[in-house]
């Protein structure tokens, strides 16, 4: 019963409600429903539990692509990291993230910017950090090459993606979709095939899972998460 609600509700939300707020005042709905609703969405109980799997796997100075609103923070092991260098552009998610950096320890950077244009030096990062983002950044190729420049040869990327889904009826539903979807969704395209562009710029894949995450409607829930390195 719980679950049919849940469906019910974030269907009207995603596909009324968004659209509707979106056409009425896209301002309005870009600088105050936007960033709410991804601070909301992208702390699902499932994310969380995601976000658990690979970032305390994190070590030496980290480069988070898209922090958005640093739900990411309370999940660093202050033992081995250093310092948090944040990239995102949205100066509203930015807001959100400042107070989640008061709750740690760890000194953490936010440089509003795109991933796309990383201001930092070659060969200088132990970490990249990129969950539920290579989605929503509009050149993927070009950040993965930022990524690949800026970390060290002994660097991790650590990544947790949703992206296109194994099920032929769910891949052309997302497909479909996404004429509209990233007008209401900041940018998000649901059928990134994020094992591709990794491979096809040259990272190399060290370890892969995927999996519908539980209590996630399938066209947003199918996740990729792992680890790559130059
Ligand atoms: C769905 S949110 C995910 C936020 C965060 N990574 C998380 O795990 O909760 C997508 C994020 O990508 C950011 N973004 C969009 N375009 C970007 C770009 N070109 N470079 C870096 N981040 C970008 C958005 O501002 C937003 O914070």
């Amino acid at each position: 019963m719980k679950k049919a609600i849940y469906y019910i509700q974030s269907t009207i939300m995603l596909f009324i409600f968004a659209p509707i707020a979106r056409l009425i005042n896209k301002s309005w709905y870009e600088k105050t429903v936007l960033p709410n609703t991804i601070n909301r969405g992208c702390s699902s109980k499932p994310t969380m539990y995601q976000r658990k799997k690979i970032i305390p796997s994190a070590s030496g100075e980290v480069l988070e692509i898209g922090i958005g609103p640093g739900i990411n923070i309370q999940f660093y092991d202050s033992s081995k990291v250093t310092k948090i260098i944040g990239v995102d552009p949205s100066t509203e998610l930015n807001k959100i993230a400042k107070k989640n950096a008061d709750e740690v320890k760890i000194p953490i950077d936010f440089l509003i910017t795109t991933a796309e244009d990383i201001p930092l030096p070659d060969n200088s990062i132990d970490t990249v950090i990129s969950t539920y983002t290579l989605c929503s950044i509009p050149n993927p190729s070009l950040s993965l090459k930022e990524i690949f420049r800026v970390l060290k040869p002994e660097g991790k990327f650590l990544f947790c993606e949703h992206g296109i889904a194994p099920a032929k009826g769910v891949a052309m539903f997302q497909n479909a979709i996404d004429f509209f979807w990233p007008a209401i969704a900041g940018g998000c395209h649901l059928n990134r095939d994020m094992p591709s562009l990794l491979k096809s710029n040259d990272f190399n894949l060290q370890e892969l899972d995927a999996m519908y995450l539980p209590g996630t409607q399938r066209f947003i829930g199918y996740n990729y998460w792992g680890v790559a390195t130059i």
